[in-house]
């Protein structure tokens, strides 16, 4: 029965591997630190989490997204071995979870409630205390991860002078303190204000890029990931719903996007796009003015002269984005996270 169990975990790593090849959305885009391999998780008969295979490469933020009781916090307790998985594996910097703990766990920093602090205590202090207990971590080493996360000012003041985003971001310079290949963060922002909501994203995006690290944060606010990931991994009831690459704006010169032109004459435009080999008409309402176009950004210029050079007026060009959100309300059929 084990031996079937394995065999029938073998197979499907195989077919993982096809789809890491093929470059699939699931997969990291640097070396992968950490793999999830059709994670299962069931307590008393009910599955908190079904199957469920993502990568995060070095050097990225990947969120993982889905509304309060998704699987969120069963998943990074899996992850992190706090509770054992009851089929696939993960691996954290190529070790596995189920056979080789140790230096699976090793590689992993995280922060999964509420960090505990010595109130009485400098920052310092603290992370002093932590070193001691954790063996081989320098004092550079402490100044080094507090200057990450912007508290190397405040490595003198107690800790229970400290905002919560403060406390926070001491979390992480502790968690970051024995070079993790892999920073996990449960809901990092939750209670935090917009500023120290900020705050922690600009951090973030720091210490993956210094430290050369994979992030997984979980959040369930869209907007939230949407502003600190590379990419998002989006869950609902323990499956995985769908992964979603989040590109910076305006990266791409020739990036075909779809926008919104409000001009003087709809249908004369028409006619002007229709003829023209740069762009595609993709709908318009006379009545409003309005045409939908596809076209490369580096083209907008020339589309905007043909038609103002053809005596047509140009109110607006906007681009139609199509968020996650949108996506979201798709696949979820409206029930929007958050
Ligand atoms: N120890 C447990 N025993 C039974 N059910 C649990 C346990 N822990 C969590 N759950 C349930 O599993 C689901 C996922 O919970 P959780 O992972 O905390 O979701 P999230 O972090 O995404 O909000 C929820 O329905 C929750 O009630
Ligand atoms: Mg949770």
């Amino acid at each position: 029965m084990a031996e079937n169990k394995a065999n029938h975990s073998n197979s499907k790593r195989a077919v993982q591997t096809a789809a890491q090849a093929a470059g699939l959305p699931g997969s990291a885009s640097g070396a992968a630190v950490l793999e999830l391999d059709y994670v299962t998780k069931r307590i008393g008969g009910k599955t908190l989490v079904n199957g469920l295979s993502f990568q995060v490469g070095s050097g990225e933020i990947v969120g993982l997204l889905g509304p309060n009781g998704a699987g969120k916090t069963t998943t990074i307790r899996m992850i992190v071995g706090l509770i054992s998985m009851s089929e696939g594996d993960i691996r954290i910097g190529g070790s596995s979870v189920r056979k080789q703990f140790e230096s699976a766990i090793r590689h992993i920093g995280a922060i999964i409630e509420n960090p505990e602090f010595y109130p009485y205590m400098s920052g310092m202090d603290n992370l002093k205390q932590f070193m001691r207990m954790e063996g081989g971590v320098s004092e550079a080493r402490i100044r080094e991860v507090s200057a990450l996360v912007g508290l190397e000012d405040a490595l003198h003041k107690k800790v229970k002078a400290y905002s919560l985003g403060m406390r926070q971001r001491l979390g992480i310079a502790q968690a970051l303190l024995h070079k993790p290949k892999v920073l996990i963060l449960d809901e990092p922002t939750n209670g935090l204000d917009p500023a120290g909501i900020r705050e922690m994203r600009d951090y973030l995006k720091l210490i993956a890029e210094k430290e050369g690290i994979g992030i997984l944060v979980s959040s369930h606010l869209l907007t939230e990931m949407e502003l600190m990931c590379s990419r998002v991994v989006v869950i609902q009831e323990g499956k995985l719903l769908a992964v979603r690459t989040i590109k910076p704006d305006g990266s791409d010169e020739s990036r075909q996007m779809s926008v919104s032109l409000e001009v003087t004459d709809a249908e004369q435009a028409a006619q002007h796009i229709a003829a023209s080999s740069k762009a595609e008409l993709q709908g318009n309402d006379a009545d409003g003015g309005r045409l939908i176009v596809k076209l490369a950004r580096e083209d907008i210029p020339a589309i905007v002269k043909r038609l103002t050079d053809a005596g047509i007026g140009i109110y607006r060009i906007e681009e139609n984005k199509a968020t996650l959100e949108d996506d979201f309300m798709k696949w979820t059929g409206g029930n929007r996270i958050a």
